[in-house]
């Protein structure tokens, strides 16, 4: 781990103008600078820095961040690897904590792997090329299938000769450990004696998002029943199926450009579609999509489309992992190459325009897909088709992210007409689904649940209405604000020798917070807020930018929005002076709070009457009109309160 010093010493010195201007051409306007945004194509420049705020935004595609996030979003960079970067440019030596003796075993095996593998890349690219049998068997058979020499090149395509042990010899005359290689999948050891792993076959390198080689893919030239197609490297300490992508190296930056990855079975399949100008292709391998694989993906597009040929025994697979994909909000669609091609075959016969079309009129909806399949397997059987129903509600309620909500309603319509059903129907049965996972999540037994469903008291339909969404959104504007203010203002003075802060937690409990606001995340940065303040480290929106916390750091950046600068194009424009936020701070931070105290009150207020009109005995009904009055009483007081402010 990097120690917190080294961190603090790189932090100190970002220059956002400078990190951004390494990869975006920027001008100076006003005390922002302008560019064109590097993650959308545009011809009027919309992308701003603010080296004040230290942060960059684009006002065309809404993306947004800090120095660090910009190196994360744009170089696809961790978390880590952005620091070891700046660290680099700005000459901090980094420090690191004490690893344990296991880890720094681990590191060092994956060093040396990494070494192993670079070599043994280079020998098999060596005698693919420069050998007389590697380019009489290996580089004539590529040929013949029509791969052109700088893509056998770009992708650092190889051969391991048909030797027992040539590569072996080299390897261990090079000093490579016997172990290692043997870990790295490139030797086998039989009756102590050792001996090459890829004989005599094609290799394909895979490279990590860095294009470092992680391990390879060895094909057999000439068909052989009784050896599999394909030898992978086996999982190591580097070499771990489920997290990588083949091709994912060589495609990032086309898949940001057109926004969208295409997933292939098979290397040749990239390797093919790459040579006919589709770049943004990854495979898999064949078989389903890992966690894993999906976030890779959505590091760089929220659009998958999967091209697969139509009898493949693969496409069950791979459809396999999909729900996964719809809670991670991705858009997924499905094209079939048809006529027992694959798409490696299918580009060379039709060429890369055709290819292009073609799947651009073929894709299919994956819902929609899976939906049609299922109902073909189903028949007139209608035990299974209430099966089926049930399937496609259950995936639909894998959608569950407000921002998705039009899709989901898209979804029931669409496969209630397809289904030949009520959707309102569908509708209730998606909901149920819904509610089943959220009580899980909430860790209520499924038993506690149904009970209260037969007893009528969950209304079955509750799903937020649009109104409600904006509702909803307008509430979140005034949690944002008063988070804002704290950021902002919170070390300034409320009365002397009382802070902004100490002020708002004077008036707000640590445990009310959660009652006040509804965004847990801004919970989250207010407890964090105190904890700081508490422990004297200081809680600015800077030391917030750079959290490593990704969620909480982004959503900072969202508050503190560009949106809330006065333009410095007014004073030119308006005689006399306008007050800025910074001069009404305090007149901010007390309309904020009490906002929200005000919104809080009159959630009491409902609730109260919700209780009146349940209650059935006069005792009751005494005890919540009182308290109906009371609750009032501080509504107008805190409303007048408001009032003598002005609201922006
Ligand atoms: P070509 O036949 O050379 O065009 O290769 P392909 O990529 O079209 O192969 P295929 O469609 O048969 O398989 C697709 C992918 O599945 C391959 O690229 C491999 O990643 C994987 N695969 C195929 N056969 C095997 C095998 O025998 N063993 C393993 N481990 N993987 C295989
Ligand atoms: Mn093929």
């Amino acid at each position: 781990m990097i120690t917190q010093n080294t961190i603090q010493q790189i932090l100190s010195r970002i220059d956002i103008v400078e990190i951004v201007g390494s990869f975006v051409k920027l001008k100076k306007r006003g005390t922002n600078y302008l560019g064109l945004c590097p993650f959308h194509n545009e011809k009027t420049p919309s992308f701003t820095v603010s080296p004040a705020k230290e942060i960059y935004k684009c006002f065309g595609c809404g993306r947004s961040g800090n120095s660090i996030g910009f190196l994360m979003e744009h170089e696809k960079y961790s978390y880590v690897e952005a620091l070891r970067w700046l660290a680099a440019k700005y000459n901090v030596e980094i420090e690191e904590t004490e690893t344990s003796p296991e880890v720094k075993q681990q590191q060092l095996v994956a060093d040396s792997l990494y070494i192993i593998n670079q070599y043994a890349q280079k020998y098999f690219t060596d005698a693919l090329m420069n050998s007389e049998e590697g380019r009489s068997i290996a580089l004539s058979y590529l040929k013949e299938r029509g791969f052109r020499e700088e893509v056998i090149k770009k992708f650092q395509l190889g051969y391991n000769p048909d030797t027992r042990d040539g590569f072996t010899k080299a390897a261990l005359a090079a000093q490579y450990k016997l172990d290692l290689l043997q870990k790295s999948g490139l030797v086998n050891v039989r009756d102590d004696n050792a001996y090459d792993n890829y004989r005599g076959r094609i290799i394909f390198p895979i490279h990590n998002q860095s294009g470092k080689v992680l391990g390879f893919g060895a094909r057999i030239i000439k068909n052989n029943d009784k050896a599999p197609k394909y030898i992978n490297t086996p999982e190591n300490e580097i070499y771990v199926k489920s997290k990588l992508l083949y091709g994912a190296y060589f495609a990032r930056q086309a898949i940001d450009k057109a926004d969208e990855c295409l997933l292939v079975e098979g290397y040749t399949d990239v390797v093919s579609l790459h040579q006919a100008g589709i770049e943004n292709v990854v495979a898999s391998g064949g078989t389903s999509l890992t966690p894993d694989q999906l976030r890779l993906i959505k590091k760089y597009t929220n659009n998958l489309t999967i091209i697969y040929d139509g009898d493949s025994a693969g496409i069950k697979a791979a459809l396999r992992g999909l729900d996964l994909a719809l809670e991670e909000s991705l858009n997924v669609k499905l094209v079939l190459i048809p006529d027992k091609e694959d798409p490696d075959s299918y580009v060379n016969k039709v060429g890369a325009a055709a290819f292009t079309r073609f799947v651009a009129e073929n894709k299919k909806d994956f819902i929609l897909f899976q939906l049609g399949i299922a109902l073909q397997d189903a028949g007139n059987d209608s035990n299974r088709k209430a099966q089926v129903v049930n399937q496609v509600a259950e995936t639909i309620s894998k959608i569950n992210k407000a921002e998705d909500f039009t899709r989901q309603q898209d979804y029931i319509k669409q496969c209630s007409e397809l289904l030949k059903i009520e959707e309102s129907g569908l509708h209730a049965l998606v909901n149920k689904f819904i509610r089943e996972k959220v009580s899980r999540e909430e860790g209520r037994s499924f038993r506690e649940q149904q009970e209260n469903e037969k007893a009528g008291t969950e209304p079955m339909d509750n799903l937020p209405g649009d109104e409600v969404t904006a509702l909803f959104n307008r509430d979140e504007m005034h949690e944002q604000a008063m988070v804002r203010s704290l950021l902002e203002f919170g070390l300034k003075e409320w009365k002397p020798g009382i802070t902004i802060a100490e002020h708002v937690f004077g008036e707000i409990e640590e445990n009310q917070l959660d009652e006040l606001i509804d965004n847990k995340e801004l919970v989250r940065i207010l407890k964090t807020y105190k904890a700081w303040y508490d422990a004297g480290i200081e809680p600015t929106a800077k030391n917030f930018l750079y959290h490593e916390d990704l969620a909480m750091s982004s959503l900072v950046v969202r508050i503190m929005d560009f949106n809330y600068e006065i333009s410095p194009n007014w004073s030119e424009h308006f005689e006399g002076h306008i007050p800025t936020r910074d001069e009404l701070y305090l007149e901010e931070v007390f309309s904020t709070l009490n906002y929200l105290k005000l919104r809080k009150i009159k959630r009491l207020i409902d609730e109260n009457q919700r209780d009146l009109e349940r209650s059935t005995t006069p005792e009751d009904q005494m005890v919540l009109v009182q308290t109906h009055h009371h609750l009032k009483r501080l509504e107008i007081e805190l409303t007048k309160k408001l009032g003598t402010v002005i609201f922006r």
